[in-house]
């Protein structure tokens, strides 16, 4: 298992013109071995494709962080607490944590697939493509749901993902101290999630994610670095936001609201708790007009477009009631954020 760096010889000579840079993964009686050329050096790399552990996810970390990814290790964390059984690692055999894919089930018919990345120096040599029929074979029948750059939608259509649904933008920013002062009037009470029924929250986001997943939320709105609000109409949920720092920025996510008066008023709630000088990070369906204009209106950066999509039939929540995803990944309404 794991990785094997072996037979570093110069090779430059040899193999400068006539090596592809890619080649087949063997499979070997530790693991699967694979020979990488570079121009000067040869390596044989053992790893081992198994299920993702808790001592994993500082690896984990450690490598997205690496690619610039603005994963924070409690998110990792709410994951794998949630449900580690799709989640896979490639360990190379000096322990080194060196890819991972991971498909989150939210039911017997439904998932989401949701981050996958290999470390630089092993691209291209199939580990990718080994990940994603893991992951795959883990979720066997069920509707898989992801969301993919337009530029890899294609690649995903080998693996059956040609369903397309909706669109989301991915902004970051200041927030516009005027749009959270001047707060039009929502009649609707903003409380602590302290200070609410959190049966209440748990069936609200069910309803807008479509499938429940209280064991996620619970873990994500009720962390202890998590400030929530919940909007309570006549004492019945009609939205709740969460805001979390994140390694860069102050994650929104989510925020669902029954209208966009109740979307400002947590929206302007939850932004006050941001430090002056720090940015917001925000994502919304582009499907959402009123989403659209909050992030207009604080003058945010939209940094990435993706799009979502399933392998066996469409799922559309109430995007109109969605003003932020709720997660960076693993979600039904969710989205994947970078630095
Ligand atoms: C995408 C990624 C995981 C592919 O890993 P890999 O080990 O190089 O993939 P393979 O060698 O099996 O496959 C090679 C091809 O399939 C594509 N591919 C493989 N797995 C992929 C995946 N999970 N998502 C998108 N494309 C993938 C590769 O981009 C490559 O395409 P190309 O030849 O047109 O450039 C890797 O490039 C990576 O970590 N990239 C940065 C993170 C990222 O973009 N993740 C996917 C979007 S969330």
């Amino acid at each position: 298992m794991a990785t094997r760096l072996q037979g570093m010889r110069s090779l430059k000579n040899l193999f400068q013109k006539q090596l592809p840079l890619y080649s087949t993964p063997t499979a070997s009686r530790t693991g699967t071995q694979i020979k990488r050329f570079s121009s000067d050096t040869q390596e044989d790399i053992n790893y081992e494709i198994r299920p993702m552990r808790r001592s994993d996810i500082q690896g984990l970390y450690e490598l997205l962080d690496e690619n610039g990814w603005n994963m924070e290790k409690s998110y990792l964390e709410c994951v794998f607490n949630t449900d580690p059984s799709g989640l896979v690692i490639v360990e190379k055999d000096d322990g080194k944590v060196i890819g991972h894919n991971g498909i989150l089930a939210h039911s017997e018919t439904i998932a989401s697939s949701g981050m996958n990345i290999v470390k630089e120096d092993y691209r291209k040599h199939g580990i990718g493509k080994q990940l994603f029929r893991k992951v795959m074979d883990v979720m066997k029948d069920r509707n898989v749901g992801g969301t993919s750059l337009s530029n890899r939608i294609t690649f995903y259509e080998q693996f059956g993902w040609t369903i397309k649904s909706y669109t989301i933008h991915y902004n970051q920013g200041r927030v516009n101290p005027n749009f959270i002062k001047d707060v039009p009037d929502a009649n609707v009470e903003v409380v602590s999630v302290k200070d609410a029924n959190f049966d209440d929250v748990i069936s609200y986001d069910s309803e807008l994610h479509t499938v429940p997943r209280p064991v996620y939320i619970s873990n994500w709105a009720l962390h202890t670095s998590a400030t929530t609000y919940v909007a309570l109409q006549s004492g019945r949920v009609c939205g709740y936001g969460v805001l979390r720092p994140a390694d860069v920025g102050h994650k929104m996510y989510p925020l669902y609201a029954n209208d966009s008066k109740i979307a400002r008023s947590l929206f302007s709630k939850l932004a006050s708790h941001i430090p002056k000088g720090e940015d917001l990070i925000f994502s919304q369906p582009v499907e959402n007009e009123m989403a659209n204009s909050f992030v207009e209106a604080n003058n945010l950066n939209t940094y990435l477009s993706m799009t979502r999509l399933y392998n066996k039939w469409n799922i559309y929540p109430d995007l109109k009631r969605v003003y932020s995803v709720s997660t960076t990944e693993y979600g039904i309404v969710n989205v994947n954020t970078k630095k």
